[in-house]
């Protein structure tokens, strides 16, 4: 089992990538083979809207994001770390699903069938919306629906998270979880139900006949990724 852990703090010993740490080390404790990654240290550029992944099935920025992605796909679950700036996650973390894009909406691609777990410090508000989104977008992916193993949100209160040993701990237990999860393929059936729901009868079959309309040209990568996995 692999987990991976994706930090997005610019501070590699700050608050969220030490909590996000204890997590990963949770998961290998549980037994997992774990991977963190630092996004401050790669080569990630902006997505620019081109929507050439939909043609092509790849993003044709030249940088490390490609390889990330080829990582995410292989792995069984994932810890997103991510610092709560302005009461949302901060924008490196925002643009590295921004690089994930249209593309994998409407493929599952990376994310399906993938559990998650989200994890945020802020100073005094926010972390536990911060956490929420991080866990959406693997959550309420729409071909293939992925799993939240839950969140931990963290407001320091004038602390810093070295001196929060509880928090540590709840950190690590997620870990457990994650692993757990997916030893078990724990199902939650009432996980996202309304808007798997909803997605499942609205958004899913107007994605499919755009994806079926040009499948020859613009969203060539899309039905093919569909196709090879016979979600089409
Ligand atoms: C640009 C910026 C925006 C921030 N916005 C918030 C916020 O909305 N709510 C909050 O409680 N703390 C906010 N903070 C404080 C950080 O969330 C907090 O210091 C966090 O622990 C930093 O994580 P790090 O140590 O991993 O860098 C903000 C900090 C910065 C630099």
């Amino acid at each position: 089992m692999k987990i991976i852990g994706i930090i997005s703090s610019d501070n590699p010993q700050g608050n969220s990538a030490t909590l996000t740490e204890e997590a990963v080390y949770g998961a290998q404790e549980a037994g997992a083979d774990v991977e963190l990654v630092y996004l401050a240290k790669q080569d990630i550029k902006f997505c620019t809207g081109c929507l050439k992944c939909m043609e092509k099935g790849y993003c044709i920025l030249k940088d490390d994001f490609e390889d990330l992605r080829s990582k995410i796909r292989e792995a069984d679950g994932i810890v997103w770390g991510a610092p709560t700036f302005c009461a949302s996650m901060n924008a490196r973390m925002k643009n590295f699903f921004d690089r994930f894009g249209l593309f994998e909406r409407m493929t599952s691609d990376a994310f399906g069938g993938k559990y998650n777990v989200g994890i945020s410090t802020a100073a005094s508000w926010g972390a536990a919306a911060t956490t929420k989104s991080l866990v959406s977008f693997v959550s309420s992916s729409l071909f293939m629906r992925g799993y939240s193993s839950g969140t931990l949100g963290v407001h320091l209160n004038g602390k810093s998270i070295h001196e929060l040993p509880e928090a540590a701990k709840k950190a690590k237990e997620l870990g457990h979880k994650l692993v757990n999860d997916i030893k078990n393929q724990n199902k939650y059936p009432t996980q996202n139900w309304l808007s798997r729901k909803l997605n499942g009868l609205l958004m899913k079959p107007q994605f499919i006949k755009v994806i079926k309309l040009k499948k020859e040209s613009d969203t060539k990568g899309v039905y093919q990724s569909l196709a090879q996995r016979s979600l089409i």
